[in-house]
């Protein structure tokens, strides 16, 4: 089964296939980055506009990658949400239409859903059941995963998303959007002893998060320095990701001892930061537990991760009525299971 995946529920416009027999054949991603930086952020109808005009160019470089005609597809999965509402409505309408021209079936796909499987697509893919740590721009979850469709919420952010609470850091240190990478390029070079922020929310039981604190917290040190020099910042910076990459580890620590399980998969933008990567498998370790993470350009959103949780969904029997819907807001722990 070749199921294309179309990606537009923010600010990358992704698109790919994914063969069930041959893995993936192609994938091809276009961010509007340069078209949001002079803004400081995402400005929704921008992007809507942009998935409009790149969506059907990527569908045929990917399917003349791929070596495929248009009639060798069996399914077209779309990101449903959650997302911008306009963004959504291009991949949506597209997604649809082109089932239906294809005569094929569509699928809607849950954004999160196909970061949580995208280390699926590596070569050793985790079994289920596992923990998820979902660390995205607009998440920061802790699940349980038996199966595809089948997550249980085991701790939420009370506020500010890991992803966003980079952002809003970056934004205050001078750095441009999107923040999060800048950030952890500026910790680089930072003084890990100069500055100590404490830990949000460790030393209460649970697996709830909060970040919105650390972010203040920055601004306030930043504040307090006479010299708010490159060095400062810096050191700021390496003080904020350490406090959120501990905080990060501490509860997938919990959450794993928690359910007892060994296996923990890592996805969303924020899977992509080094200091994360290497602190949880230091964590992992001593528990004998596996960490599994999508492969750094599958960290942030694709169009791969869609095709391939489209086909899980396909292939359990799933399809969309021909009218199409997309959803702003979209608990992932509402996702039923595909035979359900
Ligand atoms: O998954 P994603 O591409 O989009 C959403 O679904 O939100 O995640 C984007 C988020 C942004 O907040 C971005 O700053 C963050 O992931 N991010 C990072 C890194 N790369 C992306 N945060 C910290 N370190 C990184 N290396
Ligand atoms: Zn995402």
């Amino acid at each position: 089964m070749r199921v294309i995946g179309l990606e537009t529920s923010c600010d990358e416009t992704g698109v790919a296939v994914y063969d069930s027999a041959r893995g993936l054949l192609a994938h091809a991603l276009y961010s509007q980055v340069s078209l949001h930086e002079e803004y400081g952020g995402v400005v929704p109808e921008l992007a809507s506009r942009d998935h409009v005009r790149k969506t059907l160019p990527l569908l045929r470089q990917v399917l003349a990658e791929a070596g495929l005609r248009r009639t060798d597809i069996d399914g077209v999965a779309y990101t449903a949400g959650p997302g911008l509402i306009g963004a959504l409505l291009v991949g949506a309408a597209i997604g649809r239409s082109l089932a239906w021209a294809l005569g094929v079936p569509a699928v809607a796909v849950h954004h999160m859903e196909g970061h949580l499987l995208a280390p699926m697509l590596e070569e050793n893919p985790p079994a289920f059941p596992f923990v998820a740590l979902l660390v995205s721009g607009g998440h920061t979850q802790l699940m349980r995963v038996d199966g595809v469709g089948q997550y249980a919420l085991l701790g939420d952010t009370l506020d500010d998303a890991a992803g966003e609470a980079f952002d809003k850091t970056a934004k205050l240190l001078g750095l441009g959007y999107p923040g999060g990478p800048a950030l952890a390029r500026l910790a680089e070079r930072g003084d890990p002893a100069r500055f100590h922020f404490t830990r949000p929310m460790v030393n209460r039981p649970g697996l709830e998060f909060s970040f919105s604190g650390l972010k203040t917290h920055a601004l306030t040190t930043l504040r307090a320095e006479p010299l708010a020099d490159e060095q400062t910042r810096a050191d700021i910076a390496r003080a904020f990701e350490d406090a959120v990459v501990d905080t990060l580890a501490i509860k997938c620590r919990r959450a794993l001892e928690q359910t007892g399980l060994t296996r923990l998969v890592v996805a969303g933008g924020v899977s992509a930061n080094r200091r994360l990567r290497e602190r949880l498998d230091d964590m992992a370790r001593p528990l004998a537990a596996a960490v599994y993470y999508p492969r750094l350009e599958f960290c942030t959103d694709n169009g791969a991760m869609i095709a391939y949780a489209g086909y899980q969904r396909l292939r359990a029997g799933q399809t969309e009525p021909l009218a199409f819907t997309a959803w702003p807001r979209w608990p992932l722990s509402e996702v039923a299971a595909p035979s359900a």
